[in-house]
């Protein structure tokens, strides 16, 4: 069966009180849109339309390589009015499901189990009880318990404002109903809007059920409309991933301090200390030892890694057993070998460190190729740059390069090779050579002080 999924993001947001469209807003790392885009993927047979209307130019942007029908609705007369804008685009024989953009934590399943209620004699309506229904649209039942109409905050009557049933607007049905009710809609209500929740009252008329499917918390349901609302549900997401490692067996030293924007994996007996944020597609091996600060972005680390507080990784691959920090700076293309070690205050970046390699201290290492067993003494930086073009750096197995010393890219520091501290090197270093490029100490017997002047 087709799905037609229509996704309601025409609204301005205007309690977010922002520049950026309301559906653009990212919870963990995600905007609003794309994590119910994401979601509606994941059904089979999808056809994605998306109403935009605020904001449309920079909503499609970011969207520019998915497939997606997208609709503008000029003026925003309503939720039915909304729907009516994807009518003609709608399958022939699909079912119609309806999502906003400003609700992202729908789950699959929820959805999967509405779809599947679908038929030509009934409608899937997600509904949810709350303690304060203030604001909501309320479902109002027969003496039997049947759905039979929705009836907004504002058109309800004292009896109807005490329903606690609520409509949280997702609902499928079948695109054929659609075509046939959507056209009868009227603004004739309390705030002259095209309502789609109408159709609920027309199919009870017409002897069409109405399923209720409800969540299987709250917040699933929850849209956003200000950035209260978007701290909240991002805490309670990222609290619900949290207990997701927890249960894999990952010790979290404070749940409530832990942020995922992104995806990731975890071997055993990971620890994981507080305030660490990891982003994009992150994998961590057995046995790893994070710090409180870090944040690791698209890497990989391998089994007994440490890293220390305070670090920062990015697109670094990091094998089995280095240790990494406090205060190190892993940029893109940083790959560490075993029992590879990058201590405070050094940056490295496209760098290759080959086994047992350190870098301890207080250095720049960029666009280098280091072999195993190499000792980077503390102050010493690749000068990779030019201010045109990048060079490389290459130092083979166990050399040694003295504390604070230049490396001029390009050059090679051969195998067993010793660098004197405080060395400009620009040229190659044979192997098993010493270099020392610098100059001599003079020491000056005779010499005064200055003394101040009065
Ligand atoms: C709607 C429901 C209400 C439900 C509530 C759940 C209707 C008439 N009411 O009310 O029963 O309890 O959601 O949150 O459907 N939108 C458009 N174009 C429009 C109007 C709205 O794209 O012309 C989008 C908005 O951007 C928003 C969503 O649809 O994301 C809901 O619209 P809104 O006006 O906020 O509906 P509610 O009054 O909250
Ligand atoms: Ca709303």
């Amino acid at each position: 069966m087709n799905i037609d999924v229509v996704i309601l993001a025409a609204g301005q947001g205007s309690r977010m009180r922002s520049k950026l469209p309301k559906v653009l807003h990212d919870l963990a790392g995600k905007s609003l849109l794309k994590h119910v885009i994401d979601t509606a993927q994941q059904l089979e047979h999808t056809h994605l339309q998306v109403i935009i209307g605020h904001g449309a130019d920079l909503v499609k942007e970011r969207f520019v390589n998915e497939d997606i029908q997208w609709i503008t609705q000029q003026q925003q007369l309503g939720t039915g009015h909304a729907v009516q804008q994807a009518l003609p685009f709608l399958k022939e024989d699909s079912i119609t499901l309806i999502l906003y953009g400003d609700v992202p934590l729908t789950r699959l399943s929820t959805l999967k189990s509405m779809v599947s209620l679908v038929t030509e004699q009934s409608i899937a309506l997600l509904t949810v009880e709350l303690d304060d229904a203030a604001g909501y649209g309320r479902i109002v039942r027969s003496a039997s318990g049947s759905v039979t109409a929705i009836v907004e905050h504002k058109d309800a009557d004292t009896a109807q404002l005490n329903i606690r049933e609520i409509n949280t607007g997702i609902l499928a049905v079948k695109s054929s109903h659609l075509r046939e009710w959507l056209p009868k809609l009227s603004n004739n209500n309390a705030q002259g809007e095209y309502y789609l929740t109408d159709i609920i009252e027309m199919a009870a008329n017409q002897g069409i059920e109405i399923k209720t499917v409800h969540p299987d918390s709250e917040q699933e349901v929850q849209g956003v409309n200000n950035r209260l609302q978007l701290s909240d549900l991002e805490r309670w997401f990222q609290l619900c991933q949290a207990r997701e490692l927890q249960e894999q067996g990952v010790t979290l030293k404070d749940p409530s301090r832990f942020d995922l924007r992104g995806e990731i994996t975890v071997g055993t007996d990971v620890i994981i200390d507080t305030n660490v944020i990891f982003e994009g597609k992150v994998s961590i091996g057995d046995n790893v030892t994070i710090a409180s600060n870090c944040i690791i972005s698209d890497s990989s680390i391998g089994d007994n890694v440490e890293i220390k507080a305070n670090s920062i990784l990015e697109q670094a691959s990091v094998a089995a057993d280095c240790v990494i920090g406090p205060f190190a700076r892993l940029r893109p293309g940083s790959q560490l070998a075993e029992k590879a070690k990058i201590g405070n205050f050094v940056e490295t970046k496209k760098t290759i460190i080959g086994e047992g390699s350190k870098v301890s201290h207080l250095s720049y290492i960029g666009d280098a190729e280091i072999g195993s067993g190499v000792n980077i003494g503390a102050g010493t930086i690749t000068c990779n740059y030019d201010g045109v073009n990048k060079f490389k750096t290459k130092i083979n197995d166990g050399a040694f390069i003295g504390s604070n010393t230049s490396l001029v890219a390009p050059v090679t520091i051969g195998k067993e090779a010793t660098v004197g501290a405080g060395s400009t090197i620009t040229r190659e270093v044979s192997d098993n050579n010493l270099a020392v490029a610098r100059g001599k100490q003079k020491n000056i017997t005779s010499w005064q002080r200055p003394v101040k002047k009065s």
